[in-house]
């Protein structure tokens, strides 16, 4: 058992964690969006308005605060136009990035917002400025936001939607360095401050505008989009970072892998602290204010497709090495909270690192869900000071801090999220807390690395009471067991 000093300040607050840093992003992207949550009224699978009752019961569990959707690479093909009105009207396309299949539109605008409504969150258009128009995304806004009288309008009422929906989230293309039409910077940037002129804010609807950011690692991307767009054309600059150990070319698989796998998935996940550090250190040389925050739109793990599945549709089993990753991206993303404003795993239901699988009528939750419902507490809550001791360990594959924390405060009520990566070590965290806590609950979800739920056995992985640790004069002794993410709700 290693010791550590932990030490927590409950009276020296940071910044508040925006609980759009626990959202989700929803694609047209194999099983995501149909099946995985849209089955349509007719379906035999229980529903509202076509929206699967089991998924969406199970989400709201989360407290999901925010959705993004269409894609995504799919946002930039998307021609929103012919996914509203009767299902006769709604010409088909083809998913040219996902499979090749036919896309019915029957999941439309009106479709997303019933959506965003029964989870209770804040919908998150991704536009189209790969193929699309400046009129085309100009005009949906007006459609989504406008009480005026107008063909957009007169065409969402007759379409069944008589009052303008609430919009914040805007984004004004994806990727677009790469499946979002291959853009040099200088281009998008230019092409960017053109298209978000003309989205426009009706009423008191104020869209939140934001703007394509780097891919991962590219700083000149950041560099020369910050030069050309203005702290007030941009609300906000998304970040991609996925996790992928190896190579695009050769992922892994999702549950079969050894130790030296597991570490080196950490360590890729870890890089994306100094990624973000960067990204935030240019970004603040041109909006020394930080006017403009950054979102990390799409994080995760991307792995092989299931065994027998189309290539093109991204279905990836979820084990605890994918909850070690959800947990230590969230203590990353908490801890920059004063910048971080939104972050979005990619992606909800049945794609990538998926916090939900379907199978017909059949639905799990992953490791990951259980990582997003026990930090619940830090949505909204406001960041506290704590300083670990150092637990940066040379592992097989890479070298990377074992433990992880986040500590939050809210309504009187602690929650005090901890990982440990470690695969052979027990760690025991001596902790002083300033301040008295006579109610202290826990939980813990923990496992083997490769350990997963299957449709057969849902439950396999899930969290359990944890009452690992012990009061002590100055706080707590906490025992965090290898491969561990532990909450406690201290009041
Ligand atoms: O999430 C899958 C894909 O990854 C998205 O469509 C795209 O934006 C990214 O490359």
């Amino acid at each position: 058992m290693i010791v550590k000093k932990l030490s927590i300040f409950p009276s020296v607050e940071k910044s508040k964690i925006n609980k759009e840093i626990y959202g989700h992003f929803s694609e047209h992207l194999g099983r995501c969006i149909y099946q995985g949550i849209f089955v349509g009224k007719d379906s035999p699978i229980p529903n509202v308005n076509g929206m699967r009752t089991d998924v969406v019961n199970a989400l709201k569990e989360l407290d999901i605060p925010v959705l993004r959707w269409p894609g995504g690479c799919f946002a930039d093909e998307y021609h929103w136009k012919n996914g509203v009105g009767t299902q006769e009207e709604r010409a088909t396309m083809i998913n040219t990035h996902w499979g090749g299949v036919t896309e019915d539109n029957s999941f439309g605008t009106h479709e997303f917002f019933e959506l965003c409504e029964q989870l209770g969150c804040e919908p998150y258009i991704a536009g189209n400025v790969g193929s699309g128009t400046v009129r085309e995304l100009s005009e949906w806004v007006e459609y989504m936001t406008s009480d005026n009288i107008s063909p957009m309008t007169d065409w969402r009422k007759k379409n069944g939607r008589e009052n303008a929906w609430k919009l914040r989230y805007l984004g004004i293309g994806n990727e677009n360095w790469g499946c979002g039409g291959n853009m040099t910077p200088e281009y998008y940037a230019n092409l960017y401050r053109h298209y978000q002129t003309y989205c426009r804010n009706y009423g008191d609807n104020k869209l939140y505008k934001v703007a394509c950011g780097p891919n991962g690692g590219d700083y000149e991307w950041t560099e020369k989009v910050m030069q050309i767009i203005k702290p007030w054309h941009a609300d906000a600059l998304s970040l991609h970072y996925y996790t992928v150990p190896e190579s695009w070319e050769k992922k892994g698989q999702a549950t079969e892998f050894d130790a030296v796998g597991y570490y080196k998935t950490i360590a890729c996940t870890r890089r994306i602290e100094e990624i973000i550090d960067r990204h935030l250190g240019i970004m603040s040389k041109y909006d020394p204010e930080h006017r403009i925050g950054l979102i990390v739109d799409e994080w995760g793990c991307w792995w092989d497709v299931e065994p027998g599945t189309n290539p093109g549709f991204l279905y990836q089993q979820n084990t605890m090495r994918d909850a070690i990753v959800a947990a230590v991206n969230f203590h990353i993303f908490n801890d920059r909270s004063d910048r971080i404003v939104m972050a979005n795993i990619a992606q909800i239901v049945n794609v990538l690192q998926s916090v939900i699988l379907t199978d017909g009528v059949k639905m799990l939750k992953t490791p990951t869900y259980h990582v997003f419902r026990m930090f619940k507490g830090h949505q909204d809550a406001m960041a506290i000071t704590h300083v670990l001791e150092d637990t940066t360990t040379e592992h097989e594959g890479g070298t990377i801090p074992d433990v992880s924390v986040s500590a939050s405060t809210k309504d009187g009520t602690m929650t005090l999220t901890l990982c440990n990566a470690s695969l052979t070590e027990s760690y025991c965290l001596d902790t002083s807390i300033d301040g008295i806590y006579a109610d202290i609950t826990g939980e813990i979800l923990t496992g083997a690395m490769d350990a997963y739920n299957t449709f057969e056995q849902p439950t396999a992985v899930e969290p359990s009471s944890y009452t690992d640790f012990e009061k002590t004069a100055q706080g707590l002794k906490i025992t965090l067991p290898p491969c561990s993410v532990v909450t406690l709700t201290l009041k």
